[in-house]
């Protein structure tokens, strides 16, 4: 065979190398594509992760608890006396410094998530030394923005995800 010979027949088969290659790996994908997209969650496991809640329903001075992805959720209709006295709080000496702005995307709604950050109780709603929350466990008192004030909880209570879908109406998660 001449040089010239082989040095074609080298070509063609390199190039027979490199489209089976690149075959190979479109079958590949094509092949893993449903299994990947059976493995999103289907809409009806996304709606489950997800709670509207009516905030016009919970009057002024009031909470509602909600369960949402198997915790408690406090929405609380803050009245303007525990606005103030949540704004008012010199946060540089709090456990866990966080304005009441950073908390709240309306002051008249807190959200949070009613799980004790010491060992995960479930706090009592406008009890406590600070009039929010107090947990009886250990002994934990939250303020009327969710902050942790005394006891041995080392953070404010945590606020989820959510967003205003219109003036009245939350969607979390
Ligand atoms: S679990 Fe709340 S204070 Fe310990």
């Amino acid at each position: 065979m001449t040089t010239n010979k082989k040095n074609k027949n080298k070509t063609r088969r390199s190039f027979i190398h490199q489209a089976s290659g690149a075959m190979g790996a479109v079958a590949v994908v094509s092949a893993g594509w449903p299994l990947v997209d059976q493995m999103n969650p289907s809409k009806d496991v996304e709606a489950l992760s997800k709670v509207e809640i009516d905030l016009a329903e919970i009057a002024e001075g009031k909470s509602k608890t909600v369960m949402w992805r198997g915790k408690p959720l406090f929405i609380k209709h803050r009245t303007d006396a525990e606005i103030k006295e949540a704004q008012k709080v010199d946060v540089s000496n709090l456990p866990h410094p966080q304005k009441d702005e950073e908390r709240v995307k309306n002051p008249k709604f807190l959200v949070l998530i009613g799980v004790c950050t010491h060992l995960g109780c479930v706090p009592a709603s406008d009890k406590g030394e600070y009039r929010g929350w107090f947990c009886p466990c250990h002994g934990s008192h939250y303020d009327t923005s969710g902050r942790i004030r005394k006891g041995p909880a080392p953070t404010n209570l945590e606020i989820p995800p959510y967003e205003f879908t219109n003036e009245n109406t939350i969607l979390v998660g």
